[in-house]
């Protein structure tokens, strides 16, 4: 009986199932490599290529591997994308995912993990932020997020599916082994544009808007190590084999840093100088967006190994001077670099 994981080749994905596997379970991976990396997936894992938008395909699979219960990651996740093409999104996001229930109805799978984000709560009102609080996505991947968890509640009553959806905040940083990291294109995120200009391969960092009403004017994040998202995740799967009740967690380290304060930490971690530009601010930032993870800590027993922003940036440096080109690049040993 094989947990099947949904996007397991992408980022925290991949590393979902490298702590699944190194756990012990029996894991098949289905990725359409659409921005997943065939690399990144464990060599223990099995791998399916598909789409789980393919009712019969996902059928096909659920029944070969006598699964019960699957993790869900695959789906698109660019903020500012989604506001340019909200169709792809709700398509992607919601019209496969509504396809892999029908799947999941029809076979017999009755348990589901799957990513949510901080992006359904758009600007709170209050940090830091509870599960309860108002749900007010300001971009169509939030929305669909939100319509997903929606789904999954509707659907799960009428079917029995118990779901937990975990609400990740800014996920960083990369397994210490450093044979899976980070690897998007195009890339939006702030930690690995700053080390991308550590690694010589942007000239400078820009920093999207200065007025916040901040501590020094930057937007501030909460951000999480991708290895504790895994574990959540792990942690999400046992509680629904012990029979939990469908239910929704934030994860992140309760602790806000700023852009700025980031660009400092990459700084003192990697030595380098990292120029840094002020510009205007991104369109649909929020100011502030901080965690309570009371909630997953008290009923998952979860709780963050990898909290320090100086080892999370740490571990993805690793990744990334020993992978400049991602997946893409040669081995480069540690000698090398
Ligand atoms: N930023 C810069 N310069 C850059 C890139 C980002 O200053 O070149 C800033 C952003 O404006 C933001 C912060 O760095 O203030 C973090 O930006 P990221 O793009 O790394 O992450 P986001 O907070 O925008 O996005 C994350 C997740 C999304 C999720 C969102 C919830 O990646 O999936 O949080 O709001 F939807």
């Amino acid at each position: 009986m094989s947990v099947v994981v949904l996007g397991g080749a992408g980022y925290i994905g991949s590393h979902t199932v490298r702590a699944l596997c190194e756990s012990g379970y029996d894991v098949a991976v289905v990725d359409n490599l659409s921005t997943g990396h065939r690399e990144a997936v464990h060599p223990k894992a099995k791998f399916y290529e598909g789409d789980i938008g393919d009712i019969s395909f996902m059928r096909s699979v659920f029944a070969k591997e006598q699964c019960r219960a699957v993790i869900h990651f695959a789906a698109f996740s660019q903020v500012g994308e989604s506001v340019v093409k909200p169709l792809k999104y709700y398509e992607n996001n919601l019209g496969k995912t509504r396809n892999l229930l029908e799947a999941m109805v029809a076979e017999g799978v009755d348990k589901v993990v799957f990513s949510s984000s901080a992006a359904v709560y758009g600007e709170p009102k209050q940090v830091p932020i509870l599960e309860g609080d108002p749900t007010e996505p300001t971009n169509p991947y939030g929305e669909t997020k939100l319509a997903m968890e929606k789904m999954f509640r509707w659907v799960g009553n009428a079917h029995g599916i118990r779901f937990v959806s975990l609400r990740y905040f800014n996920a960083c940083g990369a397994d210490p082994s450093t044979e899976i990291g980070e690897d998007h294109d195009p890339e939006t995120h702030l930690i690995p544009l700053i080390l991308q200009t550590a690694n010589g391969k942007r000239e400078k960092i820009s920093i999207f808007g200065t007025d916040y009403p901040t501590k020094d004017g930057t937007c501030i994040r909460d951000y999480i190590h991708v290895c504790d998202l895994a574990q959540a995740h792990i942690l999400a799967l046992e509680y629904l084999c012990r029979g939990g009740e469908s239910d929704i967690f934030n994860l992140g380290n309760g602790v806000g840093f700023s852009v700025r304060e980031v660009i400092e930490t990459v700084r003192e971690v990697t030595g380098h100088p990292i120029p840094a530009q002020e510009s205007g601010r991104r369109a649909g930032d929020p100011a502030q967006l901080i965690a309570s993870s009371q909630k997953a800590m008290d009923v998952l027993g979860w709780k963050p190994q990898l909290a320090s922003l100086q080892e999370i940036v740490s571990t993805a440096w690793q990744w990334h001077r020993t992978h400049p080109a991602g997946y893409r690049t040669e081995i480069i040993s540690e000698g090398e670099v």
